[in-house]
């Protein structure tokens, strides 16, 4: 795969420009990027103590996401709390491993907390006081969250102003005793709602957009800029490659199988998965995920805005087929190899592929019919 790696004397002339507010935050904080858009288990990822929140961690990103938005997995010891924080970014956060709960609160003394394990998913509501707590006294709790940190801590360069603004959005938080309710009110493929007590299991909406009788629920959630999806593909399927802008960071919920990156124009990289990885697409790369184990396969992707690159009209072009100008490679389009790949992966659990019906439901234009 070609690097665009240039020589020393080249990238001298933009080393200043390399480091960010941002990048220097986390060194500063005694943490370490990991460079990598794909992690093969964010349960086993190694962290370090973050004196700042009390717990351990690390942060997770991948140059072409590193100013738009970023990802942290987060370990909170046996029987702790993590130290309370407001921040004026925004942060989505899945539960990985075991159980706790979290208190919400604003400068107004309007306070809420709600419990939450494993499968859960949540939001912090802008600079909204919070705090976590471990609810075993015996094992570790860990998340992974995602957040627009770079976007602000690079716009305003100030840590102080970032962690310590003294300012009640009301709007999006306002001690509301529902707020974080295990409920939610369906707007097209959009669930609105704060909290999802467990995303392995949620029905979700079905979607043929995307290829494969998949199902699909969108959700933007604490009033936030940022939104995530939940996206599940049915034994034997895949969906159909495409691209988009950087930073979606999909976590595999459920199922085992491979997703195919590639940047246009070259060879695609297979990159295993199962449960509990993480791949996050680099801007317009293309990529495709393949289910070839024995259950339905289903992950979500925490985003930006900045991911979605939209038609006139406001659809992602990542849904719309190549043939009319989008993003999305039709089936009938593909190479024909990789039916190969996935079939071969799919014979080692005795499966066969389970794709006939998606290969036909593609109209003349390649685009699904909807
Ligand atoms: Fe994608």
């Amino acid at each position: 795969m070609k690097s665009a790696k240039v020589s020393e004397e080249f990238a001298a002339k933009f080393v200043a420009e390399k480091e960010t507010p941002y990048t220097r935050w986390v060194r500063d904080e005694g943490l370490e990027i990991i460079s990598s858009f794909y992690v093969p288990d964010l349960h086993a990822v190694e962290l370090k103590p973050w004196a700042r929140r009390g717990g351990r961690a690390v942060f997770l990103n991948h140059d072409a996401s590193r100013t738009s938005n970023d990802c942290y997995v987060c370990e909170i010891p046996a029987g702790k709390s993590l130290a309370p924080q407001r921040q004026l970014y925004e942060e989505m956060i899945y539960v990985l491993d075991g159980r706790g709960s979290t208190a919400v609160w604003n400068k107004a003394g309007k306070r809420i907390s709600f419990e939450w394990k494993a499968g859960a998913i949540f939001a912090v509501p802008l600079n909204a006081w919070h705090q976590h707590f471990n609810g075993s006294g015996r094992d570790p709790a860990r998340y992974v969250a995602v957040t627009n940190a770079p976007v602000i801590i690079n716009a305003f360069g100030d840590l102080d102003f970032v962690f310590n603004t003294d300012h009640d959005f009301k709007e999006r938080f306002d001690g509301e005793p529902e707020y974080f309710a295990n409920k939610g009110e369906q707007k097209g493929l959009l669930l609105d709602t704060n909290f999802v007590a467990d995303a392995v299991n949620l029905p979700l909406f079905a979607a043929k957009e995307r290829g494969a009788g998949g199902g699909h629920t969108r959700f933007s959630m604490a009033k936030g800029s940022m939104n995530s999806h939940i996206s599940q593909f049915p034994v034997g399927t895949y969906k159909k490659a495409h691209a988009h802008g950087p930073g979606a960071h999909v976590i595999v919920l459920s199922g085992e199988g491979f997703s195919l990156m590639w940047p246009e124009g070259e060879e695609p990289k297979r990159y295993d998965w199962r449960e509990g990885a993480m791949i996050v697409p680099p801007n317009l790369w293309f990529h495709q995920h393949f289910n070839t184990g024995t259950t339905p396969a289903r992950y979500l992707a925490f985003k930006a805005e900045g991911v979605a690159i939209r038609n006139a009209q406001g659809v992602p072009k990542a849904w719309i087929s190549r043939r009319l100008g989008g993003d999305q490679i039709d089936y009938a389009d593909e190479r024909l190899e990789i039916r190969a790949w996935f079939s071969e992966a799919l014979a080692k659990h005795g499966l066969k592929p389970n794709m006939e019906q998606a290969y036909e439901a593609e109209g003349k234009q390649g685009q699904t019919t909807f």
